[in-house]
């Protein structure tokens, strides 16, 4: 991460804040805040993604490769900012930047809802709810140095079980919003 460009951005808002006005994300390359805020459309077909496993990974700032190596090892790590990871179709992680939400790692969570028609928002934020419950709920059971995340550490008190591969793979599979 460049630091300087980090400073400078905080720098920049806070400026502008003192002036009574509060950008959502600086504009131009030079001045883009490390931040994601996800709109609908930001969802896309989960076959569009990197397949770790049974993960499905991509980083909307341009840092996939980071992304793809916390993925791709056994070790802890913590995902870069602008990462999106998907086990299905319906369910999404997203990570913030540093200090949206610190007892979530800085994870947005999102319940969508797909057809063809493509995704719409059913709810977000650090305390999201999914079918089964607050998703928080369970990847909070997660070891943090894993970046609350369930299936690398195949954790059981985040619930989890093998017999349930088949089903996300079906998910995946049939996911409504991709061509073909
Ligand atoms: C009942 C517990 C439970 C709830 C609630 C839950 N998850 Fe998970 N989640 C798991 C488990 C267990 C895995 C690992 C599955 C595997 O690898 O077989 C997982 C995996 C994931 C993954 C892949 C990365 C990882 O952790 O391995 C994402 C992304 C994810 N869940 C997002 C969500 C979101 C978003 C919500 C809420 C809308 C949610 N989950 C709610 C248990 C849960």
């Amino acid at each position: 991460m460049n630091v300087l460009l980090v400073l400078a951005a905080l720098l920049l808002s806070a400026a502008q804040l003192g002036c009574g006005t509060a950008p959502d994300a600086l504009p131009g390359p030079a001045g883009e805040s490390e931040d994601i805020v996800m709109t609908a459309a930001d969802f896309e077909c989960l076959h569009g993604g990197v397949r770790v496993g049974r993960v499905t990974v991509w980083n909307k700032r341009g840092h996939l490769d980071e992304a793809l190596a916390v993925a791709e090892s056994d070790e802890p790590g913590t995902y870069p900012v602008g990462t999106v990871l998907q086990l299905v179709p319906q369910e999404a992680m997203v990570k913030r930047a540093p200090g949206y939400s610190p007892s979530t790692n800085d994870w947005e969570f999102f319940q969508l809802g797909t057809s063809a028609d493509g995704t719409e928002i059913i709810d977000r934020g650090p305390s999201a709810r999914g079918v089964f419950g607050a998703c928080m709920g369970c990847h909070g059971q997660a070891p943090a140095e894993y970046d609350f995340t369930c299936g690398k550490t195949q954790s059981e008190p985040c619930g989890y079980d093998e017999n349930q591969h088949p089903l996300f793979d079906w998910l995946v599979d049939n996911d409504a919003r991709c061509p073909g």
